[in-house]
């Protein structure tokens, strides 16, 4: 079968990695794609969003299945398009439907989406710029910190979490009155902050039936010690030390069942991936947030642990097969650190040449933002490569992880040098 995977970071060079040690890969495309996806795969230079497009790609390619790693086109509606186009309806496209993708595209409607279902999450409200005066007046009943959350897709950033009442009036009122996030903060969710330690959980489902995918921690703040601005993600473990099968058993029955079982009562089209954000607040879990997607670099660590074949397993999610198939997980602990532009999440400079990634030993080099330019693999993002190893435990593999990045370099790269410190 031939596959297409869209995307262009480091999420869907790990996909594409994995789908091409497949006996039932033949050609692999990638659209866009990256300098590392270009090695394994045919890059299309095509938009993940332009539907049209992708619609020629897969029918000159005689593509079967395509894999769809970032969340836009998922929320703009593309697993619709395909099963309404009579040439499409019937690839193997990995992704909810529009309707699905709401989890993750309006913040407003997941936290309905968890109280409908009993799914426990932290108390909230949400408000429009014609209730900004019950939403501060709903803010002086809270206790600080408050968290802020504008409903649409924001680009990673439309979260905040503010000490001061003064404040968090302040942002509300610029949210909602004056559009800081433009239409995605037209309805703001103010939660219930919680006190906790993260993580996330992964989970394929084929609208019936699911599996639960190795677990992983991200490490979202550009500084040390998780201090300083959020980012997309600075590095990632798996599996989580502290997801014991106890508190598993928690997530499985009191989140994962009931987000199943919800999805089904509502007759939302779902065969793809949800990607459960966490916390555990003493030894209870929490959700904080549904991606309908992977995490990136979340993924980076997930997949290379699974050693069940990556197109069977996609196949039974959208044939609802997944129970006939057998999850077989790599015992070993990953990392992944993420290397990147210096400046990021802030202005950075691209184009910048990168060197040493051919001297890399016993890593995976995971392209997450490169080009190649004049025959050379250069900077093209903000995030621009992940490291992945694998051992025995993770302090081991972070270890390798941290001794390729010295082979690698490029002006003003920077990475952190403290993934996992907070584990023990
Ligand atoms: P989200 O985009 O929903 O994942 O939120 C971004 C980050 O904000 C999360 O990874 C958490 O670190 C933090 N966060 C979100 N909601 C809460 C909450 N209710 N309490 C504490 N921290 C939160
Ligand atoms: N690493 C977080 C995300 O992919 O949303």
């Amino acid at each position: 079968m031939n596959i297409l995977v869209l995307g262009s970071g480091g999420r869907e060079h790990t996909f594409a990695y994995m789908l091409a040690q497949s006996d039932r890969c033949d050609t692999l495309y990638v659209a866009p794609g990256n300098a590392g996806t270009a090695r394994i795969a045919t890059n299309v230079p095509i938009s993940v969003t332009d539907f049209e497009a992708i619609k020629e790609c897969v029918l000159k390619n005689d593509i079967g299945m395509v894999v769809v790693g970032p969340e836009d086109p998922l929320v703009q509606g593309i697993a619709d398009y395909f099963s309404e186009t009579e040439a499409l309806k019937n690839i193997l496209l990995i992704g909810p439907s529009k309707r699905g993708a709401l989890l993750e595209g309006s913040k407003e409607r997941a936290k309905e989406f968890m109280l409908q279902h009993s799914i426990p999450t932290a108390a909230y409200a949400s408000f429009t710029k014609e209730s900004l005066n019950a939403g501060k007046a709903f803010l002086d009943t809270l206790k600080p910190p408050y968290v802020l959350k504008a409903d649409g897709l924001a680009a990673g950033k439309g979260v905040l979490i503010l000490q001061d009442i003064n404040d968090a009036k302040q942002e509300l009122e610029n949210m909602l009155a004056h559009q800081k996030f433009g239409d995605a903060s037209n309805t703001v969710v103010i939660e219930e902050f919680l006190d906790g330690i993260e993580l996330s959980i992964f989970v394929l489902t084929d609208g019936e039936d699911y599996k639960i995918l190795p677990t992983a921690k991200d490490y979202k703040r550009i500084g040390e010690g998780d201090k300083g601005l959020n980012t997309g993600g600075m590095g990632a473990i798996s599996p989580v030390p502290f997801a014991d099968t106890t508190l598993m058993n928690k997530i499985e029955e009191r989140i994962v069942k009931p987000t199943i079982m919800g999805l089904k009562k509502e007759k939302i089209d779902y065969k793809g991936f949800v990607f459960i954000g966490l916390i555990k607040v003493g030894d209870e879990p929490y959700v904080i947030e549904y991606n309908v997607r992977m995490g990136d670099p979340e993924t980076e660590v997930v997949l290379p642990r699974i050693k069940t074949d990556l197109v069977d397993l996609l196949e039974a999610a959208y044939r609802k097969e997944l129970h006939r198939i057998a999850l077989e997980v790599d015992a070993r602990a990953a990392t992944t650190v993420m290397v990147v532009s210096g400046g990021y999440p802030e202005a950075y400079e691209k184009g910048k040449e990168i060197s040493g990634i051919s001297s890399v030993e016993d890593s995976i080099v995971f392209h997450a933002g490169t080009a190649v330019k004049d025959g050379a693999v250069v900077t093209n993002g903000g995030r621009v490569l992940a490291v992945t190893s694998l051992d025995s435990d993770f302090r081991k593999a972070l270890k390798k992880s941290y001794q390729n990045i010295e082979k690698l370099s490029f002006d003003r790269m920077y990475y952190r040098t403290d993934i996992g410190f907070d584990l023990s």
